[in-house]
């Protein structure tokens, strides 16, 4: 990873206006915050930016509103928040390039703050034609003097605020970016053995780069969430009418074998809650793998698995879990993601390296009442961080480093 130009680099701030892109997509029931984890994480590059008497802009995406404005979506209820978490004020503006942002961007004093709306209610922000996300950057970059780039969580995305706006202007990385690829740099570098990784959550397809990625990396990949039905149906067990991927098929069997052939170790659950339907209030048992009802479906790893994977977290160095065990949104289905954040809580303790990466396991991990503190490191990327596990080079990061590589 080149090394990333940072905020003392920017020189001084005071008076000039600076564009924080931050990574403010957080989960939202109605206009309540279920999670603020990424507002808290965005939350010190802001202040500290404010702090050096800069006039700070910042913008986020919410949600996927493909391009116009969904109510829904409005990044107003993260103002709020966000003004709750620093203990400033946080004036909203009510569009993105509009006159709204113009007005709040204009009547920022020194070490103020104002919000801009949801990017992604303009169709530039996500736009694959370079002309129509280049203006869209032009008018971001109009807004600022200089651009810090803190959303880590969107880092992988080639969007104009992650990728086009700090070609335009003076630019740095903020506190959460220099943390995140720091930690996550450590896992993809030469990590401390046994490194474990648990993978979770519904798709073995988002998944497929870094299964094929970690591989040739770890001593040991545990497999659950609803992607394993795809693994134990590869293995020739029933699945009923569990999530299945029947396309990913092949892949999970070529992965199958070529874990055998390098010697790293998948484990897969050996029992499964599998319920009648979709609900907290379904009829559910524990079964078996090997005894999945055809009109039932697993929506949990069961407590011989819990047991069995707690067992092989115990002895690792390092471990990275990305994704649920199980829906634990709904209490019956949460206790095997509950079984293996105990188990990595117990690695931190023990002096090991623990990172959660993904929006869901993180949310988990504060839902179930784990305390923050008993992981290492709690990323605030999903699709960010397993892309970095990946080993690709993201863009929201190549345009933050210094051009002659940090040598
Ligand atoms: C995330 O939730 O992983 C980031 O905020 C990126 O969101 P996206 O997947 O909608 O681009």
């Amino acid at each position: 990873m080149r090394r990333l130009r940072t905020l003392d680099d920017l020189g001084d701030l005071r008076g000039k206006r600076v564009l924080v892109r931050s990574d403010l997509n957080v989960p939202l029931d109605g206009s309540t915050i279920t999670d603020d984890g990424r507002v808290r994480a965005s939350a010190p590059t802001i202040a500290d930016l404010a702090d050096r008497g800069a006039r700070v802009v910042v913008c986020a995406h919410l949600g996927r509103p493909k391009g116009q404005p969904v109510d829904k979506y409005s990044l107003a209820p993260v103002a709020g928040r966000l003004a709750e978490v620093l203990g400033r004020p946080v004036e909203f503006a009510t569009d993105t390039v509009g006159d709204s942002a113009r007005a709040a961007v204009d009547g920022l004093g020194d070490g103020d703050i104002a919000l801009l709306e949801n990017l992604r209610f303009n169709p530039g922000e996500e736009s694959k034609d370079d002309e129509e996300r280049g203006a869209f950057a032009d008018q971001l970059a109009g807004l600022a003097h200089v651009y810090v780039g803190d959303g880590f969580g969107a880092v992988h995305r080639n969007h104009a605020s992650v990728n086009d706006v700090p070609q335009r202007l003076p630019h740095a990385a903020g506190e959460l970016v220099v943390t995140e690829t720091e930690v996550l740099g450590r896992l993809t570098g030469d990590p401390d053995r046994p490194y474990v990784v648990v993978l979770g959550g519904s798709k073995v397809s988002d998944k497929l780069g870094v299964i094929d990625n970690l591989i040739g990396a770890v001593d040991r990949l545990l497999i659950g969430g609803g992607m394993v039905f795809t693994f134990l149906k590869a293995q020739g067990h029933e699945v009923g009418k569990s999530l299945l991927e029947e396309d990913q098929l092949d892949a999970v069997r070529g992965y199958l074998e070529q874990a055998k052939s390098k010697g790293v170790e998948i484990v897969l659950p050996v029992d499964v809650v599998a319920a009648t339907e979709f609900s907290a209030d379904a009829d559910h048992d524990v079964v078996g793998v090997d005894a999945i009802p055809s009109d039932r479906l697993g929506l949990d790893i069961g407590p011989e698995s819990g047991k069995l994977f707690a067992a092989k977290i115990a002895d690792a160095r390092t471990v990275f879990w990305n994704g649920p065990m199980g829906v634990f949104e709904l209490a019956p289905y949460a206790e095997g993601t509950r079984a293996v954040a105990q188990a990595i809580t117990e690695v931190t303790a023990a002096g090991g390296l623990t990172v959660v990466g993904g929006g869901d396991s993180a949310a988990a991990v504060r839902k179930l009442g784990f305390d923050e503190k008993a992981f290492s490191h709690i990323s605030t990327g999903g699709g960010a961080s397993l892309e970095l596990l990946e080993g690709k080079e993201l863009p929201g990061l190549m345009v933050l480093a210094h051009s002659d590589g940090g040598r």
